[in-house]
Protein backbone atom coordinates (compact mmCIF):
# COMPACT_ATOMS: atom_id res chain seq x y z
CA UNK A 1 0.00 0.00 0.00
CA UNK A 2 1.41 3.20 -1.19
CA UNK A 3 1.43 6.11 1.50
CA UNK A 4 -0.22 9.22 -0.10
CA UNK A 5 2.80 11.55 1.04
CA UNK A 6 5.38 8.87 -0.89
CA UNK A 7 2.99 9.07 -3.83
CA UNK A 8 3.00 12.79 -3.88
CA UNK A 9 6.75 12.39 -3.53
CA UNK A 10 7.42 10.26 -6.63
CA UNK A 11 5.19 12.68 -8.53
CA UNK A 12 7.09 15.80 -7.39
CA UNK A 13 10.11 13.70 -9.22
CA UNK A 14 8.58 13.53 -12.53
CA UNK A 15 9.53 17.10 -14.01
CA UNK A 16 13.52 16.21 -12.61
CA UNK A 17 12.81 12.60 -14.45
CA UNK A 18 11.90 14.11 -17.39
CA UNK A 19 14.56 16.83 -17.89
CA UNK A 20 17.12 13.90 -17.18
CA UNK A 21 15.52 11.47 -20.12
CA UNK A 22 17.67 8.74 -21.16
CA UNK A 23 20.43 10.22 -19.58
CA UNK A 24 19.55 9.01 -16.31
CA UNK A 25 19.29 5.23 -17.44
CA UNK A 26 22.77 5.55 -19.58
CA UNK A 27 24.19 6.41 -16.11
CA UNK A 28 22.59 3.81 -14.56
CA UNK A 29 23.69 0.87 -16.76
CA UNK A 30 27.37 2.58 -16.80
CA UNK A 31 27.35 2.73 -13.03
CA UNK A 32 25.87 -0.73 -13.05
CA UNK A 33 28.03 -2.51 -15.03
CA UNK A 34 30.93 -1.01 -13.55
CA UNK A 35 30.20 -1.66 -10.41
CA UNK A 36 28.68 -5.01 -11.23
CA UNK A 37 30.21 -6.54 -14.05
CA UNK A 38 28.74 -10.26 -13.89
CA UNK A 39 25.49 -8.52 -15.09
CA UNK A 40 26.82 -7.91 -18.30
CA UNK A 41 25.63 -11.91 -18.96
CA UNK A 42 22.70 -10.47 -18.45
CA UNK A 43 22.22 -8.09 -20.78
CA UNK A 44 22.30 -7.66 -24.81
CA UNK A 45 24.86 -5.21 -24.73
CA UNK A 46 24.01 -4.10 -28.39
CA UNK A 47 20.98 -3.14 -26.86
CA UNK A 48 22.64 -0.96 -24.53
CA UNK A 49 25.15 0.51 -27.38
CA UNK A 50 22.21 1.07 -29.57
CA UNK A 51 20.30 3.21 -26.72
CA UNK A 52 17.75 1.14 -26.97
CA UNK A 53 17.26 -0.57 -23.19
CA UNK A 54 18.51 2.96 -21.73
CA UNK A 55 15.14 4.15 -23.65
CA UNK A 56 13.24 1.13 -22.61
CA UNK A 57 14.09 1.15 -18.88
CA UNK A 58 13.53 5.18 -18.43
CA UNK A 59 9.75 5.18 -19.76
CA UNK A 60 8.83 2.20 -17.69
CA UNK A 61 10.58 4.50 -14.78
CA UNK A 62 8.48 7.27 -16.02
CA UNK A 63 5.54 6.10 -16.44
CA UNK A 64 5.23 4.30 -13.20
CA UNK A 65 6.10 7.93 -11.57
CA UNK A 66 3.25 8.96 -14.22
CA UNK A 67 0.51 6.84 -13.17
CA UNK A 68 1.50 6.22 -9.54
CA UNK A 69 -2.14 7.45 -8.96
CA UNK A 70 -4.00 5.38 -10.90
CA UNK A 71 -1.54 2.33 -12.38
CA UNK A 72 -4.06 0.35 -14.19
CA UNK A 73 -3.03 1.98 -17.16
CA UNK A 74 -0.03 0.62 -17.05
CA UNK A 75 -1.49 -2.82 -16.64
CA UNK A 76 -0.94 -4.83 -20.02
CA UNK A 77 2.51 -2.97 -20.32
CA UNK A 78 3.72 -4.39 -16.85
CA UNK A 79 2.73 -7.63 -18.14
CA UNK A 80 4.18 -7.79 -20.84
CA UNK A 81 7.35 -6.73 -19.33
CA UNK A 82 7.20 -9.04 -16.40
CA UNK A 83 6.67 -12.17 -18.38
CA UNK A 84 10.00 -11.06 -20.26
CA UNK A 85 11.76 -10.79 -17.32
CA UNK A 86 10.17 -14.08 -15.96
CA UNK A 87 11.86 -15.64 -19.14
CA UNK A 88 15.21 -13.82 -18.34
CA UNK A 89 15.00 -16.02 -15.19
CA UNK A 90 16.20 -12.66 -13.17
CA UNK A 91 16.81 -13.49 -9.63
CA UNK A 92 15.64 -12.06 -6.79
CA UNK A 93 19.21 -10.43 -5.21
CA UNK A 94 19.20 -9.10 -8.97
CA UNK A 95 16.35 -6.62 -8.09
CA UNK A 96 18.51 -4.93 -5.27
CA UNK A 97 21.23 -4.54 -7.26
CA UNK A 98 19.18 -2.84 -10.03
CA UNK A 99 17.50 -0.97 -6.87
CA UNK A 100 20.55 0.26 -5.39
CA UNK A 101 21.86 1.32 -8.66
CA UNK A 102 18.87 3.43 -9.34
CA UNK A 103 18.79 5.12 -5.88
CA UNK A 104 22.84 5.72 -6.64
CA UNK A 105 21.91 7.32 -9.57
CA UNK A 106 19.43 10.21 -8.53
CA UNK A 107 21.78 11.13 -6.19
CA UNK A 108 24.57 11.00 -8.48
CA UNK A 109 22.90 13.08 -10.94
CA UNK A 110 20.47 15.39 -9.15
CA UNK A 111 22.45 15.60 -5.48
CA UNK A 112 20.18 18.75 -4.93
CA UNK A 113 16.78 16.94 -5.50
CA UNK A 114 17.73 13.59 -4.30
CA UNK A 115 16.93 14.49 -0.74
CA UNK A 116 16.54 11.85 2.28
CA UNK A 117 12.69 12.08 1.75
CA UNK A 118 12.83 11.51 -1.92
CA UNK A 119 15.05 8.70 -2.02
CA UNK A 120 12.56 7.37 1.06
CA UNK A 121 9.43 7.49 -1.15
CA UNK A 122 11.76 5.94 -4.37
CA UNK A 123 13.07 3.02 -2.30
CA UNK A 124 10.23 0.82 -1.33
CA UNK A 125 8.98 1.48 -5.51
CA UNK A 126 12.29 -0.10 -6.02
CA UNK A 127 11.86 -2.74 -3.20
CA UNK A 128 8.42 -3.70 -4.43
CA UNK A 129 10.27 -4.76 -7.91
CA UNK A 130 11.45 -7.55 -6.02
CA UNK A 131 10.13 -11.07 -6.95
CA UNK A 132 7.98 -12.84 -4.57
CA UNK A 133 8.82 -16.56 -3.29
CA UNK A 134 5.86 -16.87 -4.96
CA UNK A 135 7.23 -18.06 -8.53
CA UNK A 136 5.18 -18.40 -11.88
CA UNK A 137 6.90 -20.67 -13.72
CA UNK A 138 9.34 -19.03 -16.25
CA UNK A 139 8.71 -19.05 -20.27
CA UNK A 140 10.54 -20.89 -22.85
CA UNK A 141 12.72 -18.39 -24.42
CA UNK A 142 16.63 -18.23 -25.92
CA UNK A 143 17.66 -16.64 -22.58
CA UNK A 144 17.50 -19.96 -20.25
CA UNK A 145 20.36 -21.62 -20.94
CA UNK A 146 21.61 -20.81 -17.53
CA UNK A 147 20.18 -22.83 -14.86
CA UNK A 148 17.67 -20.99 -12.46
CA UNK A 149 19.25 -20.11 -9.24
CA UNK A 150 17.68 -20.94 -5.67
CA UNK A 151 14.78 -18.78 -4.78
CA UNK A 152 14.63 -17.59 -8.58
CA UNK A 153 11.38 -15.91 -8.76
CA UNK A 154 8.65 -14.23 -10.73
CA UNK A 155 8.75 -10.69 -11.65
CA UNK A 156 5.39 -10.97 -12.88
CA UNK A 157 4.23 -11.33 -9.46
CA UNK A 158 6.94 -8.61 -8.67
CA UNK A 159 5.67 -6.17 -11.26
CA UNK A 160 2.57 -6.48 -10.38
CA UNK A 161 2.89 -5.51 -6.92
CA UNK A 162 4.63 -2.69 -7.85
CA UNK A 163 1.74 -1.50 -10.08
CA UNK A 164 -1.15 -2.82 -8.69
CA UNK A 165 -3.97 -3.36 -10.88
CA UNK A 166 -7.20 -0.59 -10.40
CA UNK A 167 -10.30 -2.41 -8.67
C1 LIG B 1 13.50 -2.06 -11.41
C2 LIG B 1 12.90 -3.03 -12.04
C3 LIG B 1 12.98 -3.19 -13.53
C4 LIG B 1 12.36 -2.49 -14.51
C5 LIG B 1 11.42 -1.32 -14.33
C6 LIG B 1 12.76 -3.06 -15.80
C7 LIG B 1 12.31 -2.64 -17.04
C8 LIG B 1 12.63 -3.24 -18.24
C9 LIG B 1 12.07 -2.89 -19.53
C10 LIG B 1 11.03 -1.80 -19.77
C11 LIG B 1 12.61 -3.70 -20.46
C12 LIG B 1 12.33 -3.72 -21.97
C13 LIG B 1 11.27 -4.76 -22.24
C14 LIG B 1 10.93 -4.83 -23.73
O1 LIG B 1 11.80 -5.14 -24.54
O2 LIG B 1 9.76 -4.62 -24.07
C15 LIG B 1 13.53 -4.58 -19.77
C16 LIG B 1 14.31 -5.53 -20.38
C17 LIG B 1 15.25 -6.28 -19.74
N1 LIG B 1 15.51 -6.31 -18.40
FE1 LIG B 1 14.56 -5.22 -16.98
N2 LIG B 1 13.64 -4.09 -15.56
C18 LIG B 1 13.81 -4.19 -14.20
C19 LIG B 1 14.63 -5.08 -13.55
C20 LIG B 1 15.53 -5.90 -14.17
C21 LIG B 1 16.52 -6.70 -13.48
C22 LIG B 1 16.71 -6.77 -11.96
C23 LIG B 1 17.22 -7.35 -14.43
C24 LIG B 1 18.41 -8.27 -14.24
C25 LIG B 1 19.49 -7.86 -13.60
C26 LIG B 1 16.66 -6.99 -15.72
C27 LIG B 1 17.07 -7.49 -16.92
C28 LIG B 1 16.51 -7.19 -18.15
C29 LIG B 1 16.95 -7.76 -19.42
C30 LIG B 1 18.05 -8.79 -19.60
C31 LIG B 1 16.15 -7.18 -20.41
C32 LIG B 1 16.23 -7.43 -21.94
C33 LIG B 1 17.03 -6.33 -22.55
C34 LIG B 1 18.26 -6.85 -23.24
O3 LIG B 1 18.12 -7.69 -24.11
O4 LIG B 1 19.34 -6.40 -22.91
N3 LIG B 1 15.65 -6.11 -15.52
N4 LIG B 1 13.52 -4.28 -18.44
Amino acid sequence: MLAPHHIAIVQSTLPLLESAGSALTEHFYARMFRENPELKEVFNLSHQHSGQQPVALFNAIFAYARYIDNPGVLAQAVERIAQKHTGFLIRPEQYDIVGHHLLETLRELAPDAATPEVLEAWEPRTDSWRPSSSAAKPRSTTRQKRPPAAGAASAVSAWRRSVPRAS
